[in-house]
């Protein structure tokens, strides 16, 4: 973890030192406030680390590293203007601070830069690196879409979520992985090894954020909670309870889920009630410790990486999961 915390210093400062264009500073400077707001660079971080452990150059991988975060925040540009959030990191969302065409436009610009700055990777790169990324990028589009559909549908399956979350959240995960690997010239198996565990340690960050969404910190967090709820974000929280509760309470929670205009705390508080009646925390925790160990499994095949280098990404995959931030 210390060599994340070097890492992160490094990155840090590699962000705030990006020279975007200063005019016109109403399509770079969302982009700026955002990325100012910090976050906790995991993606950077991990496709840092990645290439660390294949023994690679970092003044390489900060080129794909940038590149993920500044992808990870066009799209969480987009995402507040979609899930109407007014809070990220603790401030005020680009959307608010702006106005929803500035989010939108330096939105796009930012997706555009992800691509610019992917390309100031040496040239033999260019083509495995860009093939990802379009790979996870439409991905993520898929993944989004399919969150959007589902808040209007009462017929999702668990599946039907987790393939969700998969696709929104975790191949970018695993897409920053393996990037670190390829620039450090890791084999192909490996590289993929190391996607699969950030794919599927990217699902159990995902079922956490979900979990932080209703049940953390307002000041930790530094988004709305029960946002999720007010959205009618068919979670696995939200699925899981359909399933254990009683046909009655089963049928409250579905209409409760049925409209957006119900009085926000009243609905937060109950929805929660139903969540605790069906003991639905539990569940959730379960799951993410099974995607753990499935992504654990695809790390014990890495070939190319050491002991310690794997239990600094074990170590990092527990942070991932249990964070409270
Ligand atoms: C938030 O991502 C969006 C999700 C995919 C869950 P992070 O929790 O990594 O957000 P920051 O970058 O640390 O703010
Ligand atoms: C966001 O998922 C995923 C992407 C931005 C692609 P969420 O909507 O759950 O993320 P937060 O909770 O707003 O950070
Ligand atoms: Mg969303
Ligand atoms: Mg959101
Ligand atoms: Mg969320």
């Amino acid at each position: 973890m210390e060599l994340l915390a070097a890492d992160k210093k490094y990155f840090d400062e590699k962000v705030e030192n990006y020279p975007w264009p200063t005019e016109p500073s109403g399509l770079f400077d969302p982009a700026k406030y955002l990325l100012s707001l910090g976050g906790k660079r995991i993606r950077p971080l991990l496709c840092l680390a990645s290439c660390n452990a294949f023994g690679g150059d970092r003044e390489i991988a900060i080129h794909p590293a940038l590149a993920v975060e500044v992808f990870h925040n066009f799209s969480l540009m987009h995402d507040d203007i979609m899930d109407a959030a007014d809070l990220r990191r603790g401030k005020a969302t680009v959307h608010q601070k702006y106005d929803v065409n500035a989010a939108i436009l330096s939105g796009d610009v930012m997706l555009i830069y992800a691509y610019k700055i992917l390309m100031q990777l040496p040239q033999q790169y260019h083509t495995p690196c860009i093939a990802i990324f379009n790979k996870m990028a439409e991905e993520v589009c898929i993944g989004q879409q399919m969150d959007m559909d589902f808040e209007v549908s009462d017929t999702v399956a668990i599946m039907d979520y987790l393939k969700m979350i998969e696709l929104k959240t975790s191949v970018l995960l695993g897409a920053s992985l393996q990037l670190g690997a390829i620039i450090a010239d890791a084999n192909e198996t490996d590289a993929n090894h190391l996607y699969q565990f950030g794919k599927n340690i990217g699902i159990a960050f995902q079922i956490q954020d979900d979990l932080l969404d209703t049940y953390g910190e307002q000041a930790a967090v530094g988004k709305i909670i029960g946002g999720d709820i007010l959205n009618n974000k068919k979670t696995y929280l939200y699925l899981k309870a359909c399933q254990l509760l009683s046909d009655k309470s089963s049928a409250e929670l579905v209409d409760l889920y049925s409209t957006k205009d119900a009085e926000p705390q009243t609905k937060i508080d109950r929805v929660k009630q139903l969540f605790k009646d069906a003991g639905v925390k539990i569940y959730a925790e379960e799951l993410k410790g099974e995607y753990k160990n499935l992504a654990l499994s695809h790390l014990d095949m890495v070939e190319g990486v050491n002991a310690k280098a794997k239990s600094q990404f074990s170590s990092f995959a527990d942070y991932l999961i249990q964070r409270s931030v």
